[in-house]
């Protein structure tokens, strides 16, 4: 096989050097220093060769490390024509469409930014949407975690389980998931307020959960808003214990503690996004991608 290098962001650089391992690849990190203005300068500690990987998710600060991926992608393109740029967690996947008439659609503007750089491929792990990755000018792979997370899931005992979406959009993860554990699964019907970010769920009420333990899978858990709702609406149909599965767990601010309060038993989420609920790993499906 040729030579492959995979480059650590510094977002990402344990799941960076997993993936180095599983390809048998180099590996090289990379050194950030932030100036007090909020300037990134990065430098990569070697020599990269071969065809090259630069692994970086871009949570907050999304923008600085969006800026940094960036960065490393220019670097690599300056030593091979193959760069592949892995974004575990892809920051602004939500801002897919003009949902609001003059909103801009920033995923296209990272898309077109991501090919200026000299990306060849792009890899990233459960995109928000499948409309978000037609903003791609070049081939884009989406990757899921769900198998992963199912198989987590699998080996507690749950009662009588049951997946749920919590909300119409996740119906096909929430298929997905419940396809690989082996059981059923159901989407509530949620509504946002696009203007003021406001979630409500407005399904009506449901017999079918009663007395079983819930798995809500969802892609991501921002401020918790979401999961918290669905939860006190499930706990209204008298279920048994819930249960979180998602992938990418920003949990800003004191979303987990919410989740917590709100009912939920254990919020478990892949590696992503490196934090307490991230056991789930993901470099096996990228390694796999690649
Ligand atoms: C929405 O469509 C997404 O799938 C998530 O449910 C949502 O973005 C989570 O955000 P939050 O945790 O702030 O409700």
């Amino acid at each position: 096989m040729s030579e492959i290098t995979v480059i650590g962001g510094n977002a990402s650089e344990v799941l960076a050097k997993r993936l180095a391992k599983k390809l048998n690849a180099n590996f090289i990190s990379s050194e950030l220093r932030v100036f007090p203005d909020g300037e990134s300068k990065i430098t990569i500690t070697a020599k990269p060769k071969g065809k090259i990987i630069v692994v970086n998710s871009t949570y907050p600060p999304v923008d600085s490390n969006f800026i940094q991926t960036l960065s490393l992608v220019t670097k690599a393109r300056q030593f091979s024509r193959q760069v592949i740029c892995v974004i575990p967690y892809m920051g602004y996947a939500r801002q897919d469409r003009e949902f609001l008439s003059g909103e801009i659609i920033t995923l296209s503007v990272i898309a077109k930014l991501l090919v200026a750089a000299g990306a060849s491929k792009i890899i990233v792990v459960d995109a928000h949407s499948t409309l978000g990755l037609k903003h791609f000018e070049i081939p884009i792979k989406n990757v899921s975690a769900v198998p992963e997370l199912a198989s987590y899931f699998r080996r507690l005992r749950l009662k009588h389980p049951l997946v749920v979406s919590p909300d119409s959009g996740g119906k096909e993860r929430a298929a997905e998931f419940a396809k690989h554990y082996g059981t059923e699964y159901m989407a509530l019907v949620k509504n946002r307020d696009r203007k003021t970010g406001k979630v409500k769920i407005i399904s009506a009420s449901l017999d079918s959960v009663r007395g079983r333990d819930l798995i809500l899978v969802d892609d991501m858990i921002s401020t918790g808003g979401s999961i918290v709702k669905a939860t006190q609406f499930l706990k209204r149909q008298k279920c048994g214990k819930i249960y979180v599965a998602c992938t990418h767990a920003l949990l800003i601010d004191s979303a987990g503690k919410k989740i917590k309060q709100a009912g939920v038993s254990a919020i478990i989420s892949s590696n992503t996004i490196p934090g307490n609920t991230s056991i789930v790993d993901v470099s096996g499906v990228i390694a796999k991608a690649i």
